[in-house]
């Protein structure tokens, strides 16, 4: 299967910031465990502080069965990134390392949830894989 893997904003510098949270690993070393993991599939992947390239990257998601996006921050007020998911066929899943229900409030909104279809929170760099395993199901 082909996947499309998108993170979005600050999640470059998961393994720095919020070791407590996000854990030690980087994006880089997630990444690797990801293709490891998925080692006769194709996975592809973007990262973007920048939420316009966030979109583009979404509308690239057309030409793969499933797409796995960790939005960052903009999953719980991006508009733009929510339209992006909704104008293309592909299935799209939004993930998140932490357990964001369990944090402050302002995490326990999306706007992107209710176009995704699922969610997968709580799992480390778990929460990519098994949302990824799920298209195999
Ligand atoms: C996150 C949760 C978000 O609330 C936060 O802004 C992030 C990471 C996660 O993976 O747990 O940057 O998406």
């Amino acid at each position: 299967m082909k996947f499309l893997f998108i993170n979005g904003v600050n999640l470059n510098m998961t393994g720095t910031r919020e070791k407590s949270v996000y854990g030690e690993r980087s994006l880089e070393e997630i990444n690797s465990e990801i293709s490891a993991y998925f080692k006769n599939d194709e996975c592809t992947f973007f990262q973007s502080n920048i939420e316009g390239e966030i979109c583009s990257a979404i509308q690239r998601g057309n030409g793969y069965d499933g797409v796995i996006l960790n939005a960052g921050a903009f999953t719980h007020y991006s508009i733009a990134i929510r339209d992006a998911i909704s104008s293309i066929d592909t299935p799209v899943i939004e993930v998140h390392m932490s357990n964001v229900h369990a944090r402050e409030d302002f995490r326990h909104t999306s706007v992107l949830s209710a176009v995704c279809r699922g969610v997968v929170l709580g799992f480390g760099k778990n929460s990519y894989i098994l949302a990824a395993e799920s298209f195999k199901l």
